[in-house]
């Protein structure tokens, strides 16, 4: 029995978690699994409503009451400081410690790729520091608003949020048989934290002897990941530069409609969105690629323990592009809801077949 919390929030969020909710009622129908989806209204239609992001009882009962939830996507150009999408996305990264955000980039048709001769065998696993860095919300601005305004930004990086996470992508290597870890940092110039995050890679990574050790400044990565990204396995990396690096990979193996991503706390609790946002410029059109979310279904169902129910997604969506049925992004003219049920109607039809 598993409880999955659904919050479509903003934007095409609503459109994509309604085809990924039809995936999963039919994976779990398929497999005689016991799985309640219950949605949560959460997102800028209740902000703007009554100016409530994220309570202190929503957030206990997502943690306590399920195993996991599915987010579709948070931003709204009616709230211009996107205040909702930051009190409810990076409140619950932090209230339930979802240290590892664990983006794959995998590419699965090479003809998807923007680049000339891609690799077929690029399959890129980034492991995002989730709790700190930037993202810490430390720093002020002083005399806001006047020519003399000062505005800071602290990096947070601790020994404990650091270890966590790159063992985190040691463990996985060793795990998948994967066999280099590249750390991607920035330590020529921000030598306090670089100093920190190399230290800990080196120290955990000696536990790993089976595992090439790999350094990349970030920007010669965002390059990189262009010229030959088939070369990275296993991406471990700091809040910021895991944010950027993943829309870049996303983009490299097939665009932000495909790729899916886990914000985890192992053995705690987890919550599955696609790497992308809430896409105000196609929100509304019924076009948005819902690929991503469905396979944020089967990380989910993976993580919970339903690695068959997983697997048979994962082969719908190979299916689904292999055959045509994809949205515009991809070159198909289906909308996100015939996708959707393509998908869910392929594995009921396996299952009677
Ligand atoms: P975005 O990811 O929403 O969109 C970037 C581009 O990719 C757009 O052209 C969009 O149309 C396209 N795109 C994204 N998802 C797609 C899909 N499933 N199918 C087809 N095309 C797709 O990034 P943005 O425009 O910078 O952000 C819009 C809003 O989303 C902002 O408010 C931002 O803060 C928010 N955001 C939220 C999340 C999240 O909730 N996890 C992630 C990223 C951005
Ligand atoms: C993501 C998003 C979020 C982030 C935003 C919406 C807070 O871009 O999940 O990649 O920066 O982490
Ligand atoms: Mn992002």
């Amino acid at each position: 029995m598993a409880r999955i919390a659904l919050i479509p929030g903003d934007g095409i969020g609503p459109e994509v978690v309604c085809a990924a909710q039809e995936v999963m009622r039919a994976a779990a129908q398929k497999h005689g699994l016991d799985v309640t989806l219950d949605e949560l209204g959460l997102g800028a239609e209740r902000y703007l409503r009554d100016g409530t992001t994220l309570t202190v009882e929503d957030r206990d009962r997502l943690v306590s009451d399920y195993d996991a939830a599915l987010l579709g996507a948070l931003g709204d150009p009616r709230v211009p400081d996107n205040v909702h999408a930051r009190d409810i996305l990076l409140g619950l990264r932090l209230f339930a410690d979802l240290y590892i955000n664990y983006r794959p980039c995998k590419l699965l048709v090479p003809a998807l790729s923007p680049l000339r001769n891609p690799d077929p065998a690029t399959d890129i696993v980034f492991f995002r520091e989730n709790t700190e860095g930037l993202y810490a919300g430390l720093g002020g601005s002083f005399r806001t608003g006047t020519k003399d305004e000062v505005a800071i930004e602290e990096s947070l990086n601790t020994y404990k949020g650091v270890e966590r996470i790159v063992r985190a992508g040691f463990e996985h290597a060793r795990a998948t048989g994967r066999t280099r870890v590249t750390l991607v940092d920035k330590a020529n110039v921000l030598a306090h934290e670089g100093g920190l995050w190399r230290r800990v890679f080196a120290e955990v990574g000696s536990e790993f002897p089976e595992v090439e050790r790999d350094a990349m400044y970030v920007d010669a990565m965002a390059m990189d990941l262009v010229r030959r990204p088939q070369r990275y396995e296993i991406v471990v990396t700091s809040n910021l530069f895991g944010d950027i690096l993943s829309d870049l990979a996303a983009q490299v193996t097939g665009g932000l409609g495909l790729a899916p991503s886990g914000n985890i706390n192992p053995g705690v609790w987890a919550l599955f969105e696609p790497v992308h946002g809430s896409a105000p410029d196609i929100a509304g059109k019924g076009i948005a690629n819902p690929v991503a979310a469905v396979a944020c279904v089967s990380l989910a169902l993976a993580h919970l323990g339903m690695e068959e129910a997983a697997a048979d997604v994962d082969d719908c969506i190979l299916t689904s592009i292999a055959e045509g049925v994809t949205t515009p992004d991809l070159g198909g003219d289906a909308t996100t809801r015939e996708v959707g049920r393509w998908m869910a109607a392929r594995l009921l039809h396996a299952a009677s077949g």
